[in-house]
């Protein structure tokens, strides 16, 4: 059965070029908004979407692209322009991200995590000479950073960190392992979360900087996974791992409280990934139904796959208006805690039902890797679970919720 569906794969593969022509309000936004998302499109239709399949398969690692991206200023698009990056905010960060995971959702993962997770921090509690050395040469999409908080036994709980950091004079001693670590494997340098004092619970977490490789920091191996195959995952062990006193970032105690609030960016980063997967996958449900023919018409004339196409599109739209509204509260320096785990809860289980409705619409041929529908829907699936579950973003949601009842 699945070769005569590959057969008609090749007849209609090849044409699967239709999006949407617009975003509904991008138009109101300014010009320096619309070049860039014009600009991202353009790119992931050139560079990324003709590779993605590949790049999935064999689980490459898109140095050439993220070094384009780098060039285009999109590996440091909210780092200000003195430090190498593009100067532009989080808005555009998220009308970026979209379109590049619309192109590739492993190449949107690894700019999420090195604008958000890595270069996130040191911006915003690094000092000059850690900026110099940690955040500049970053800007480039090569080198790139990683960020290091889970642990083996900690997830969701990121309060419980046993990696501990101990005082050694003019240097801090790093013991323990970190994993689920995207761009473990590429990166140079890392931000890294340990305890120095393990009784004060999450108040004696740190935050750090530290280049890779560095004596005393080991690679685990290279995770398997379902999707996002092109961007890597390993853990980090730290044995007796010294860096210098001058690599902690903020005060010493801070580091959760920093944890939480570049967790808070990610979380932007996140749904607009999420975002771009689900409008893949509509773009992919839009195009096939309207080739395929079955009871005598296009599929898209049906009324059962119109249901489906139409709530694809209500999810997908009110998740990007979620996602642009987190944004724009950081960017004008508003409380975001809450929107931004509400963009992320909502764009995340867009995408996985986006991409699962997708499959159902394109049936047989949805579940063979000739047509993009699978490779979507195996990408969407992390969008719930990294950078706090979908369970944790309802946590956060009810606590911000309990605190604006003065409860
Ligand atoms: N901003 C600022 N401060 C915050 C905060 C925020 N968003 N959230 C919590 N805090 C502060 C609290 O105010 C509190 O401060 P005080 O001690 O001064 O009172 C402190 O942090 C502790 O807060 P909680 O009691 O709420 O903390 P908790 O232990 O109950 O945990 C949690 C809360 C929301 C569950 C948190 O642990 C969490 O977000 N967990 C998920 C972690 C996560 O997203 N991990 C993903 C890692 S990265 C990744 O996915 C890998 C990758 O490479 C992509």
């Amino acid at each position: 059965m699945l070769s005569i569906f590959s057969k008609t794969a090749q007849v209609i593969a090849p044409s699967i070029t239709k999006q949407s022509r617009c975003i509904a309000s991008l138009s109101a936004l300014s010009d320096t908004y619309q070049m860039l998302h014009k600009t991202c499109r353009d790119f992931a239709e050139g560079e990324l979407k003709p590779h993605a399949a590949k790049f999935d398969k064999e689980h490459l690692y898109p140095a050439d692209a993220i070094k384009k991206m780098g060039e285009l200023g999109l590996m440091a698009i909210a780092t200000p322009e003195e430090l190498g990056g593009a100067g532009l905010d989080y808005l555009a960060y998220a009308i970026a991200l979209e379109e590049i995971s619309r192109g590739c959702a492993s190449a949107g993962v690894i700019m999420s995590v090195n604008n958000s997770l890595y270069l996130g921090p040191v911006l915003g509690w690094g000092t000059d000479k850690q900026k110099k050395e940690f955040v500049t040469p970053f800007t480039t999409g090569d080198p790139i950073g990683c960020f290091a908080l889970s642990e083996p036994g900690n997830g969701s709980d990121a309060g419980a960190a046993s990696t501990t950091a101990k005082d050694g004079g003019d240097k801090w001693i790093l013991n323990g392992t970190k994993c689920w670590i995207t761009n473990g494997y590429e990166s140079k340098a890392t931000v890294a979360f340990a305890t120095t004092d393990k009784s004060l619970k999450h108040k004696g977490i740190s935050a750090f900087v530290l280049p890779k490789p560095i004596k005393g920091l080991e690679l685990g191996k290279k995770e398997d996974k379902l999707g996002i195959r092109a961007s890597s995952t390993c853990s980090l062990i730290f044995e007796d791992c010294e860096i210098p006193k001058e690599n902690i970032l903020g005060e010493p105690g801070f580091g959760f409280k920093i944890a939480m609030m570049t967790l808070d960016a990610g979380r932007i980063g996140i749904a607009s990934q999420a975002l771009g997967i689900a409008q893949a996958s509509l773009d992919v449900a839009v195009e096939y139904s309207s080739k395929r023919i079955a009871f005598g018409k296009p599929i898209m004339k049906l009324q059962a796959i119109q249901s489906k196409l139409s709530d694809m599109a209500l999810k997908i739209e009110s998740a990007r208006l979620l996602t642009w509204r987190a944004a724009w509260l950081k960017d004008n320096k508003k409380p975001y805690t809450k929107e931004a785990a509400m963009a992320k809860l909502a764009a995340s289980e867009a995408a996985t039902f986006a991409s699962h409705q997708c499959i159902q619409v394109l049936g047989g041929m949805g579940y063979v890797s000739d047509m993009p529908a699978e490779r979507h829907y195996r990408d969407a699936r992390i969008t719930e679970i990294y950078e706090g579950t979908s369970e944790i973003q309802r946590l956060v949601i009810a606590g911000q919720l309990i605190k604006e009842y003065g409860l």
